[in-house]
């Protein structure tokens, strides 16, 4: 056997299958031809646990070692050193922008960023208070009706460019109004004089009634937390937004079902789910220990929220990044939150006991990500928005590969397992 090939042997038939290398050295086993060459066998991988669905040149996770890259560049030097609207460029067009680049692409950020008037009314039909993360699928979906030519999947490819920009633009402008719709305050429109986040915030926090000025603490802080959620290659919701995209939907409506897959409490409504366990374990008087022998329980459903990660299994390079800003944000905002004292010694509890450890579950992205939120005056249900907001050009990156390297329909095949062929019966005789 040739050292790039797999051999397999299927009912007594050896079959060879060629092995694919990334630029990382990763190794998978190129299948496509495994099925004709078989007669008819397939792989069953529930969950997608050894299944790769792409190639791709966006991201690189390196769950053993804890590396996380978007292009090349590690999520530490970008979170330090760059801001979310470089890492949306650099995501899209797979190079840091120079300065002309960059400010012909904030431009074009602004240039699109208010809403039609009419998308307003529908907050008009929504129930006060419903969840913000059905709101914004919804919303995103509805662009397209705005945007009709999004429908063609043959336009040409500055149309094509333009519904990135448009989506890119006005989702902050969606979040704001779906925030200041929860709080029944009137909206703010865009300022073209001020930066993407410094934008975003002002739509959100603003007032008409007065001159806001965003603390640049917290400014700062979105900035941060919005790079480190911009990318994190095959998950569940970018998964969702490249199977609904092969089947040639618009954008719009394919990181509408992305939004739909990020707002379950497994992914990113994860981050709403850990501030509501924590606020549980202070109501319920602290004590930690209890709820950490109910997340070993088998027989509770209760789980530790923000922990665990299917891809990490030694520590989640976000979560690092995230904690150190939690301490900071609140440090310099002088507020003391007693879901962060609690969060740490929750986490350190769990990092020595044998149930977590032995199963190499530790924080995630999730894990302090909404006490900053909180910090900032978002309310809980407001958190996996913000994640969306932050996932957004990952997403659309990751639709855009896809359809330049003109990937096929995505449909996986299955083990029937129901019942064989039989006879109708007629109502009468059932
Ligand atoms: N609390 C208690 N036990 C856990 C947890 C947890 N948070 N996470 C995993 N386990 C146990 C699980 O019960 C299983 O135990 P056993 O081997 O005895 O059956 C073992 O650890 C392996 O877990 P798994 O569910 O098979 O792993 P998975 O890769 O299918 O799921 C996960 C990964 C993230 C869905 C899971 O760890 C989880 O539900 N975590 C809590 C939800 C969460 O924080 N999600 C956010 C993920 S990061 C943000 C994002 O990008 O989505």
């Amino acid at each position: 056997m040739a050292e790039d090939k797999a051999l397999i042997k299927v009912n007594g038939k050896e079959i060879e299958l060629p092995l694919v290398k990334g630029t990382e050295e990763e190794i998978g086993i190129d299948i496509s031809s495994l099925r004709s060459a078989s007669g008819g066998v397939v792989t069953l991988d529930p969950g997608y646990k050894n299944t790769g669905a792409t190639e791709s040149a966006i991201t690189f996770l390196d769950g053993d070692k804890g590396i996380l890259s978007y292009r090349g560049y590690s999520i530490e030097e970008l979170a330090e050193k760059s801001n979310f609207v470089e890492v949306q460029y650099l995501l899209l067009n797979g190079e840091l922008p120079n300065k002309t680049q960059y400010e012909a692409f904030e431009k074009r950020l602004t240039e699109h960023s208010l809403v039609h008037e009419d998308m307003k009314k529908f907050f008009d039909g929504y129930p006060s208070h419903s969840h913000p993360m059905g709101q914004l699928g919804s919303m995103i979906c509805a662009l397209s009706a705005f945007y009709p030519n999004s429908l063609d999947p043959n336009r040409p490819e500055s149309d094509r460019e333009k519904s990135m920009m448009r989506l890119l633009a006005k989702m902050p402008t969606i979040v704001a109004m779906i925030y200041k719709n929860y709080m029944g305050h009137p909206y703010i429109y865009p300022n073209n004089s001020l930066g993407y986040v410094e934008n975003f915030m002002n739509m959100t926090f603003g007032m008409p009634t007065q001159d806001t000025e965003i603390d640049p603490v917290i400014v700062d802080a979105m900035d941060k937390l919005l790079i480190l959620h911009a990318d994190h290659e095959q998950n569940c919701s970018t998964s969702t937004v490249r199977m609904v995209g092969s089947s040639h939907a618009n954008l719009y409506a394919s990181v509408s079902s992305g939004i739909s897959a990020l707002w379950g409490p497994l992914h990113g409504g994860a981050n709403q789910k850990v501030l509501e366990m924590l606020d549980m374990i202070i109501a319920d008087g602290g004590n930690i220990e209890k709820y950490v022998a109910k997340a070993k329980d088998k027989d509770d459903p209760f789980k530790l929220f923000g922990f665990g990660h299917r891809v990490y299994k030694n520590f989640d390079p976000r979560a690092r990044i995230i904690k150190k800003a939690s301490d900071n944000v609140l440090g310099k905002l002088g507020i003391n939150d007693p879901a962060l004292d609690v969060a740490k010694k929750l986490e350190a509890i769990a990092l020595e006991d044998d149930y977590f450890v032995s199963r190499k579950l530790y924080p995630n992205v999730d894990f302090y990500s909404g006490i900053i939120y909180k910090a900032m005056g978002f309310p809980t249900q407001m958190f996996t928005v913000l994640f969306a907001l932050g996932r957004l050009p990952g997403w659309i990156a990751q639709w855009k590969e896809m359809r330049d390297t003109k990937q096929p329909i995505g449909r996986p095949r299955q083990i029937y397992t129901g019942q064989n062929a039989r006879p109708f019966v007629e109502m009468s005789k059932r």
